[in-house]
């Protein structure tokens, strides 16, 4: 489509362009409803069954077994920062925690606030967080109740390609990696991810539970941020955020059918990281601080030898109509969010403009 630009957000960001094709012919008259999906009541059956649709794609597309639930929620990846703790640990018990930067020091403080015996485990301050701790010399404590890792930091372009093998249940931030690539959800209790990202649009979160896990709940939780609720409500306890979750829905669509699934996909995310890590790695005026093996595939970040280089490449990227490449504003340099979205052509097309501007800088 003619003048849409190439969106490197690193969320919101951007949506695959069949999804907001689906979206805009379906706007005025959803289903024959004669309404907007924006108009329709959440308890009629299309919204409940976009709901539940949803469920039963990210279950399939995540090999999830009957173990599991997906419910809908809101109040992003914050509010689960809280929810977590509130739900699988009961004040006083022991929580552990990887601290790997900005999003996993969030989650930290928050659980930190509900008088758990919190303790980080593992973290990779002592590096600017250039890196995460090795999955296999991870060590939980005996009777914590749970490990908390941000599975992918999408401030500092780090991620965990693996889960670490620990005696106790995982619960992974997945925010910025969720539905980016298939994993085995076995050794978790809980994966939330916020949108809007790899799916969905802000305002709805997901989040996969495992319901045996919530047999320890405390009693005394508020009902809204009680699991327990959205699960039997099935995610339509309170007014839902119907739109955002109608659009996750189209997105959960397109990656099953269109794309084949998240093996599919994965494929696509790994050819466009890589083809920017290598060229970056190549071109002497671009420098990725992040340690090879702990590279996301999500966020590729990236400096230049000088602040006034970055701010110009920034404004020139922005320029030729490549938006969103400019760093977290707590890093500053540049970032490149490669979402489930972002085309391969946007990467090419970026990775063009990047030589040239290496060329005419000499560098
Ligand atoms: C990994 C990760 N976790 C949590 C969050 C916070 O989500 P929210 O802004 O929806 O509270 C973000 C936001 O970008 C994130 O990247």
């Amino acid at each position: 489509m003619k003048d849409r630009v190439y969106n490197f957000y690193a969320g919101p960001g951007a949506l695959p362009l069949p999804v907001l094709e689906r979206v805009h012919s379906e706007f005025f008259n959803y289903n024959n409803t004669g309404m907007s999906v924006m108009e329709l009541s959440h308890r009629t059956d299309e919204i409940q069954h976009i709901i539940d649709d949803s469920g039963a794609r990210i279950k399939r597309m995540m090999n999830l077994s009957d173990e599991f639930e997906v419910i809908f929620l809101q109040g992003g990846g914050s509010l689960q920062f809280l929810m977590v703790p509130m739900n699988l640990s009961h004040p006083g018990d022991k929580i552990d925690y990887i601290d790997t930067g900005y999003w996993a020091e969030k989650a930290i403080k928050a659980a930190k606030s509900l008088g758990r015996d919190l303790e980080i485990i593992a973290a990779s301050g002592d590096r600017n967080h250039t890196y995460v701790p090795n999955s296999d010399s991870i060590q939980t404590r005996s009777e914590a109740k749970y490990l908390h890792l941000c599975t992918n930091n999408t401030v500092v372009g780090t991620q965990f390609h693996n889960f670490p093998k620990v005696p106790i249940p995982i619960v992974a931030d997945m925010s910025s990696d969720f539905l980016s690539k298939a994993i085995d959800p076995s050794p978790c209790a809980c994966i939330y991810a916020h949108a809007q990202k790899n799916v969905g649009l802000s305002g709805v979160t997901a989040v996969v539970i495992r319901k045996s896990i919530l047999e320890n709940s405390p009693d005394d939780l508020p009902e809204l941020l009680d699991y327990r609720t959205h699960i039997e409500r099935k995610s339509n306890y309170h007014t839902p955020p119907c739109f955002s979750i109608y659009v996750m829905w189209q997105i959960l669509r397109w990656i099953e059918e269109d794309i084949g699934g998240v093996e599919a996909m994965e494929k696509i995310n790994w050819q466009k990281s890589s083809a920017l890590y290598d060229f970056i790695d190549a071109t002497p005026l671009f420098d990725c601080p992040v340690e090879v093996e702990s590279r996301s595939r999500m966020n590729v970040v990236f400096r230049l030898p000088t602040k006034s280089l970055e701010e110009q490449f920034i404004q020139e990227a922005f320029e030729s109509g490549l938006v969103g490449v400019a760093g977290h504003r707590t890093q500053g340099g540049c970032r490149v969010s490669l979402y489930n979205a972002v085309t391969l052509d946007a990467v090419k097309n970026l990775i063009e403009f990047m030589d040239k501007f290496a060329q005419k800088t000499n560098y």
